[in-house]
Order: structure tokens, then C-alpha cells, then sequence
């Protein structure tokens, strides 16, 4: 088997699954312990599932961010076949994360959605990473590669830096006060936006050199 079809057949399927782990999880958990609020889940499994389905929204994402670093310092070139499919996992769970917003903490009461988005903040920045992840999903394909041209595609995709700052500033405005786990995200997520500033500074630099 060559390597190409080692990972086209073995790895990709194999991370495709697993990232279906954490949905798995919460799924299982909150049926077999009946939504109740002595089970699993906690005194407040609204909440919970809520929650978890933010954090995972946000793990993706960075480890989406992480893709082309770890290609530059380690030369795994061959990382990059998964940032496609580890961004739109991170879509995918933040589609969740909003449907169970909508779902089950509101009950599709669209008039307090509508007040929660344009009074809460840290909802409306919510929503304006969501509004970006959706538009890069949106043209995640090769088609809408070739239709929009590879440069203005490039400058669109370079929305997910926006969303990953939003995002943690959305997780930090929502836990009250300061809190570490915000800000260990918004840490890697500095450090993973950090890497491409001294790049392109270091290119500009040896442009004017
Ligand atoms: C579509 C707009 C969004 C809405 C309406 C929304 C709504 C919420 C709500 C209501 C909470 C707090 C739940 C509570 O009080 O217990 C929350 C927390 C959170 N959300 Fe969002 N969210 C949105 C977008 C996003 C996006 C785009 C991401 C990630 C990519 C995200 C990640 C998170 C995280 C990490 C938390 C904190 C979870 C924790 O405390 O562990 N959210 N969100």
C-alpha cells in the first residue's frame, strides 16, 4: 500500500470517525440517562450539553488553526489533507452548539433569540463567528474554489483568524469574571495566529532585504 493510499483510506476515514466521538458521547449520555438531572450530565443537562457542544465548536476550530504550523515546524506536509475536514467538524459542532441553543435552552422562542443576539454580547460575537465559519463552509468546496479564484478564496478563508478571536473572546465574555479555561483557549489561539504574524513579517522583511 502506498502512502497516499494508506492515508486516503486508512487515516482519513479513521480521524472522520473519531471526530464523530465527542456527538457519540453526549448522545449516548443523554439518552441513556434520560435528560435527568441526577445523571450524568449534571444538575443542569440543558447547560451541559450546551456547553460541551461549544467546547468541542472551539477545539476543532484551533486545532483546524493548528494544521499549518505543525506543517511548518515539523514539514508534515501531509497534515494539510485534514484542515478541510477538521474545519468543518469545528462547523459542525458549532451548527450543534447552535441548535441546542435554539432548541433546548430557548424552545425556539425566536423573539428571545432575537433580544439574546442583539442585547447579550458575548451572543452577538457568537454569532459573528458563526456568520464567518458558515461563509468559509459555504465555499469549502473545489467548485466554489475554481468560481471565486484561488486569491480571493485565500483572503475569504482568512476569516477563520477572525472567528478564532471571536470565538474566545465569546467564551471568555460568557463565563463571568476571569476564569483560566477561556483563557488557556485564547492562549493557543494567540500563539496559533502568533506563528503566521512573525511568518509574514519575517517575509516582508526578506522582501525588502
Ligand atoms: C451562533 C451563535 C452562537 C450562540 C447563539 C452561542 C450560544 C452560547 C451560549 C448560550 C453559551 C453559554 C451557555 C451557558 O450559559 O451555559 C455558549 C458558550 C460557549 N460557546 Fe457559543 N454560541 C454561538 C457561537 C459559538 C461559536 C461559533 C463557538 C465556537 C466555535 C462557540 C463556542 C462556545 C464555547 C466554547 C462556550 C463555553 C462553553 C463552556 O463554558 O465550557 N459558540 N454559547
Amino acid at each position: 500500500m502506498t502512502r497516499d493510499t494508506f492515508i486516503r483510506k486508512i487515516i482519513k476515514p479513521a480521524v472522520f470517525v473519531g471526530a464523530l466521538g465527542p456527538l457519540t458521547w453526549i448522545a449516548w449520555t443523554a439518552y441513556a440517562s434520560g435528560f435527568g438531572p441526577t445523571g450524568p450530565l449534571g444538575a443542569n443537562p440543558i447547560e451541559y450539553i450546551n456547553r460541551y457542544l461549544g467546547d468541542w465548536a472551539i477545539r476543532f476550530l484551533l486545532m483546524a488553526l493548528a494544521v499549518t504550523p505543525i506543517r511548518g515546524l515539523t514539514g508534515l506536509k501531509d497534515i494539510m489533507r485534514f484542515r478541510r475536514m477538521i474545519g468543518l467538524y469545528a462547523f459542525f459542532y458549532v451548527c450543534l452548539h447552535l441548535s441546542s441553543y435554539i432548541g433546548l435552552d430557548q424552545f425556539f422562542d425566536w423573539g428571545e433569540i432575537w433580544k439574546d443576539i442583539t442585547k447579550r454580547n458575548y451572543i452577538t460575537v457568537g454569532m459573528g463567528s458563526f456568520l464567518i465559519l458558515a461563509a468559509m463552509a459555504a465555499t469549502s468546496t473545489k467548485g466554489m474554489i475554481k468560481r471565486l479564484g484561488g486569491k480571493r478564496w485565500t483572503t475569504l478563508h482568512k476569516g477563520v483568524y477572525v472567528a478564532g478571536i471571536a470565538t474566545c473572546v465569546h467564551f471568555y465574555m460568557m463565563r463571568k469574571g476571569v476564569q483560566l479555561e477561556p483563557i488557556i483557549y485564547a492562549g493557543i489561539c494567540a500563539v496559533l495566529l502568533g506563528y503566521r504574524l512573525v511568518k509574514h513579517l519575517k517575509k516582508k522583511a526578506a522582501a525588502r532585504a
